[in-house]
């Protein structure tokens, strides 16, 4: 094994020099203008397979973006791991935000800039370094891996859930590995048992049939931009509740337990807080910040528009406005359950002076992982023998639904082995990932398969 962790320290020049080479590639999911782009990446992992020993490494068509899928069985009797990630990304805007180009990766102060260092480029990269490393030095593998990648992560996985569903026997695998989430803090590793899902909704208020000249017809007029804040206004009270019928019925409580352990993890709020730029923090009543981000549901306007927004003043009634609102879910919560009532809701305290529509974009699961689950352990002693510290179990506020439907269609538990932090500004400008942290999640990830087998 001290072959394996060798070989990763003598090279890991050549690993960033690879991980350069792929964040070069703008996988742009969401912008279709970078189709082209979104195929590169997967053919550049493609290649990475290729230059394992693997039984088979191809590329699946799906109706959208390319899967990549490998796969390497050394022993039936040996556990099967299936490392997901994916290698698309967020688009970069607001690009002049970038200190440097968000496709050109640079190292400063010890962090790879790029967007997709963290999200999710450098992150599921270790796990294909670490084969490398069994297979360079001549060790034999401990378990069988599997590998799957794909590229619509951000925009919903609309085609991974069929694909799935029609390769379960392909896909067969004792446990789901994921390096797509963060670290508790730095030099502080934790393996993630809870993701939230995302119920993600668009709002349309049509007021009259063209702007209005704000002086001529305000006060006869009612606003759609009005409108809709109060609407907005109506979804959480002042103890931020969310007002809409039944949409805590199926939220799983926090037990005593469950707040006993968050309130043993080191958290600095203060610190929190000033590293946000926020003179005070605001959630829901009768909770803390690590419950409220991780364990509570959310409602969030995430974007909204609507009049007159260039220099100067126009004076106009806008004939329009608009909003997407997100809802995180917790267990047990059901995302399109949770969208059928926000519609029905929204719909019930509109105004007969407007037309207003609902709409509903992808949303996803919940997802908890068996904190009795032996792959956890394994992955928790990886953690400790690199990091030198136990790791943390911790539930995270992000969402990963393609984890519910591996546990639903696959019946594997994922276990989520982040290197990420949540300082590294994933879907920002920015985006980083700590070179150390690339660099300790090959060792961890080599260090999971050595393990595994003695937990099994
Ligand atoms: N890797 C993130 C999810 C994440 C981030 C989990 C940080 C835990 C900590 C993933 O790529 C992501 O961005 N997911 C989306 C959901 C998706 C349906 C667009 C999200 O959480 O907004
Ligand atoms: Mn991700
Ligand atoms: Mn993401």
């Amino acid at each position: 094994m001290s072959e394996v962790a060798d070989y990763i320290d003598i090279n890991k020049e050549q690993f960033k020099h690879e991980l350069f080479d792929f964040l070069r590639i703008p996988s742009i999911s969401t912008d279709s203008e970078y189709k082209n782009e979104v195929i590169d990446a997967a053919n550049f992992l493609l290649d990475k397979l290729n230059n394992l020993d693997l039984d088979r490494a191809e590329v699946f068509e799906t109706n959208g973006n390319p899967i990549v899928y490998g796969e390497l069985i050394t022993d039936e009797s040996k556990p099967t791991v299936l490392v997901y990630g994916h290698y698309d990304v967020q688009p970069p805007d607001p690009m002049d935000l970038w200190e440097t180009p968000p496709f050109d990766p640079k190292v400063r102060d010890g962090d790879i800039y790029a967007r997709g260092a963290s999200d999710d480029k450098g992150q599921s990269f270790t796990h294909v370094k670490a084969l490398e490393a069994y297979q360079k030095t001549g060790t034999d593998f401990p378990v069988n891996i599997k590998f799957i990648f794909e590229g619509e992560e951000e925009i919903g996985s609309p085609n991974l859930v069929p694909f799935i569903e029609e390769h379960k026997d392909l896909l067969e695998c004792d446990m789901v590995l994921i390096s797509d989430t963060a670290m508790f803090a730095e030099d502080t590793p934790s393996i993630t048992y809870g993701l939230r899902g995302l119920a993600y909704m668009e709002i349309n208020v049509q007021g009259p049939n063209r702007d209005l000249h704000s002086g001529v017809y305000g006060g006869a007029v009612d606003n759609p931009a009005n409108v809709l804040c109060e609407i907005i206004a109506q979804l959480k009270d002042e103890d931020g509740v969310i007002q809409i019928d039944g949409f805590y019925d199926d939220v799983v409580e926090l037990t005593e337990d469950d707040r006993e352990a968050y309130s043993k993890l080191p958290f600095d709020e203060e610190e929190y807080k000033e590293k946000l730029g926020l003179k005070a923090l605001k959630g829901e009543k009768g909770y803390n910040t690590l419950e409220r981000t991780s364990a509570r549901p959310t409602l969030d306007v995430n974007g909204m528009w609507s009049g007159y927004q260039g220099e100067g003043a126009k004076t106009v009634l806008p004939a329009k406005a608009g909003a997407k609102v997100s809802m995180r879910l917790v267990p047990d919560q059901d995302p399109k359950k949770i969208a059928k009532l926000f519609k029905e809701h929204v719909e019930s305290i509109a105004p007969d002076t407007v037309t207003v529509e609902v709409n509903e974009h992808h949303g996803g699961h919940p997802a908890i992982t068996d904190l009795t689950f032996y792959g956890l352990q394994a992955a928790a002693d990886a953690f400790e023998a690199v990091y030198d510290k136990e790791p943390f179990f911790t539930r995270e506020g992000g969402s990963i639904p393609i984890v519910a439907d591996f546990q639903k269609i696959l019946g594997a538990q994922s276990i989520l082995m982040g290197f990420g932090l949540n300082s590294d500004a994933i879907h920002s400008p920015n985006e980083k990932f700590a070179l150390k942290d690339f660099y300790r999640g090959i060792h961890t990830s080599a260090k999971f398969f050595e393990l595994l087998p003695d937990y099994s």
